[in-house]
C-alpha cells in the first residue's frame, strides 16, 4: 500500500539521516537550518566573489584560503577579534546578528578541522563591538597573528601566507 510504503521510506530516511548527522551533532545544535541557509545565501552574495564557493581563495589574487584553515585564528583571542575586524567581515552589508551567524557557519562548515572543538560561537553583541574597532594595517596584523599562533601551536599551516608573499 502506498501510504505504508511512504511511511517505511520516511523511517528509513530518518534513520539514515541520524547516522550521517551524528558527528555533526555538536555543531548543528548551535544553529537551526534556517540560520545555516541564511548564512549560505549571505556568503554567496557577499563573500564568494573573492573567497570562492568552497572558501579555497586564490593565491594569485592574495585572497587567503578559509577552507580547513580559518579556524586556526581562534587559537588566540586577537585572532578571534581579527575574523570580525577584517574588512571583508566588518564591512559586509548585514547586521551584527547576521554577521555572527555567517562567521559561525564558515567556522563550522568550511573551516573543517581547523576550528577548535567546542568553540564558542560569536554572538551579535560581540560582533557589534568588534566590527566597530577600526583596523588600519590588515596585512601586518595578519602576519603578526600567524607568527604568534605558530609559536603556540605546531600544526598550523602557514603555506597560504608564505606563498602570497
Ligand atoms: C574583495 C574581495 C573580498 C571579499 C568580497 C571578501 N573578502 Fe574576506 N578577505 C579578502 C582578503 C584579500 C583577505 C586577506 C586579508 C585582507 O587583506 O583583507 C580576506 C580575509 C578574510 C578573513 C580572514 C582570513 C585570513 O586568513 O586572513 C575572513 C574571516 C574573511 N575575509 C571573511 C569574509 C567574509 C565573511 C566576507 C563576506 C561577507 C568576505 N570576507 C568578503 C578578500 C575579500
Amino acid at each position: 500500500m502506498i501510504v505504508s510504503r511512504h511511511f517505511k521510506n520516511a523511517r528509513l530516511l530518518l534513520f539514515t539521516f541520524s547516522i550521517a548527522a551524528a558527528p555533526l551533532a555538536w555543531a548543528e545544535s548551535l544553529y537551526s537550518k534556517p540560520h545555516a541557509n541564511e548564512a549560505r545565501v549571505h556568503y554567496m552574495l557577499y563573500c564568494q566573489g573573492c573567497h570562492l564557493s568552497d572558501g579555497a581563495g586564490s593565491l594569485k589574487a592574495e585572497v587567503p584560503k578559509m577552507k580547513d584553515y580559518v579556524g586556526n585564528f581562534l587559537k588566540i583571542p586577537e585572532g578571534r577579534e581579527y575574523l570580525v575586524r577584517v574588512p571583508g567581515s566588518a564591512n559586509a552589508p548585514i547586521g551584527d546578528e547576521k554577521l555572527a551567524n555567517l562567521l559561525n557557519w564558515i567556522l563550522l562548515t568550511m573551516a573543517g578541522e581547523s576550528t577548535p572543538k567546542g568553540f564558542t560561537p560569536y554572538t551579535g553583541k560581540e560582533v557589534g563591538v568588534l566590527r566597530a574597532k577600526s583596523l588600519t594595517n590588515v596585512v601586518t596584523l595578519r602576519s603578526n597573528l600567524i607568527e604568534k599562533i605558530n609559536k603556540t601551536s605546531t600544526d598550523f599551516d602557514t603555506q597560504a601566507i608564505r606563498k602570497s608573499k
